[in-house]
């Protein structure tokens, strides 16, 4: 039997054009530009425009990762969504995403994992594609996620943006040629005793309301610096690769002490790091399709490059992937 693989073809994103930045939250919290700054690294964020929808991200982010892939709609049988802020309560936003594109065959559903959600969705695609399941996956990070922020909360609504970022995935057989390329692995953990350190007060079973972000930022920080060092030594390891091998670190965007610190942890030069939480602030589900999007736009990040990303949040939920980006040529 072929073993198969999935190949990152392609990536794209999308941010709504309204722009905040700190010195306009200072005008509805009691916060400034400077304690923002120090504390997190965020500068501004944006914020989708009233009548834009989660699927609408979506939808402009995926169009791009497959003009990226030179890849056809009917060529796609998976998409798969990572969101916290889906449209409705059902049915999911890749149903959506899947008939604006015109997207006729296959499978669509949605994924919560909250921040680790792209990582988690590109666990799933990668899985769908290793068994032939599906031959071309589209894995979309989407989020409004301002639209369940407490903006009287000023311990979180500084920290968070809307956005989204998508990845084509191609399946191909594992070949001398290709062995080094694609989705080598990804590794996911959650722990659900720590659900109260970060959730959300409301959800449609048990309040019938949407509910806002709680969050107890000292505590996710500590379990996010360790969590995530072990979860980046289990890929590196598996892989039997060490920090020095990777190209690039792709991180979530929570806090940029948090990233500052898992680089240190690495030994990895921050000039290897993609960092852009100062520009798109915690943008949740998307953070790391954005900041890989970020890094193959401005020409850092090329075909062969080796990429590792991590990300954490709610549940908790975390994980790491560490992927070869692109096919060889
Ligand atoms: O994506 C999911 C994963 N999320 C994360 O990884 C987030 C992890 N946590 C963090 O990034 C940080 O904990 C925060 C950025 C959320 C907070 O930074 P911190 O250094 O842990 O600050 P703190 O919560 O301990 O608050 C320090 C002080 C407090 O005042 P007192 O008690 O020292 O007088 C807060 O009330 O800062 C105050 N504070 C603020 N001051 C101005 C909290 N939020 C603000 C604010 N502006 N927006």
């Amino acid at each position: 039997m072929n073993i198969r693989r999935s190949f990152l073809v392609g990536c794209g994103a999308y941010l709504p054009q309204r722009i905040v930045d700190n010195d306009e939250l200072a005008e509805l919290v009691d916060t400034s530009n400077d304690w923002i700054v120090k504390r997190t690294g965020i500068m501004q964020r944006h914020i989708a425009a009233e009548e834009e929808l989660t699927s609408d991200l979506a939808i402009n982010a995926a169009q791009k990762a497959l003009a990226k892939a030179s890849l056809s709609v009917d060529e796609i049988d998976l998409i798969v969504v990572a969101t916290t802020t889906p449209d409705d309560t059902f049915p999911s936003t890749a149903t959506k995403v899947q008939a604006a594109l015109g997207v006729n065959k296959g499978a669509a559903f949605d994924i919560q994992a909250v921040c680790a959600g792209f990582v988690y969705a590109l666990t799933v695609a990668d899985n769908f594609i290793k068994t032939g399941q599906s031959n071309n996956a589209l894995v979309i990070g989407a989020e409004t996620f301002t639209r369940i922020l407490d903006w009287s909360d000023r311990s979180t609504c500084v920290l968070f943006g809307d956005g989204a970022g998508a990845v084509v995935l191609s399946g191909g057989e594992i070949t001398e040629k290709t062995k080094n390329y694609g989705i080598l692995s990804t590794h996911l953990h959650s722990d659900g005793r720590q659900r109260d350190i970060l959730y959300v007060d409301g959800g449609p079973s048990s309040t019938g309301t949407v509910g806002n972000v709680r969050m107890s930022g000292k505590e996710v920080y500590k379990h996010a610096v360790a969590k995530l060092g072990e979860v980046i030594e289990e890929a590196l390891n598996y892989n039997k690769l060490s920090a020095s091998d990777i190209d690039w670190l792709v991180p979530h965007q929570a806090n940029r002490r948090i990233i500052d610190s898992m680089a240190r942890k690495m030994h990895l030069p921050i000039e290897k790091v993609i960092c852009c939480i100062e520009k798109h602030a915690n943008t949740s589900a998307a953070s790391v399709p954005l900041a890989l999007s970020v890094g193959m736009d401005d020409g850092r990040i090329s075909n062969g490059d080796l990429v590792l990303f991590e990300a954490i949040g709610g549940g908790l939920a975390w994980g790491a992937g560490l992927v070869r980006i692109g096919e060889p040529v």
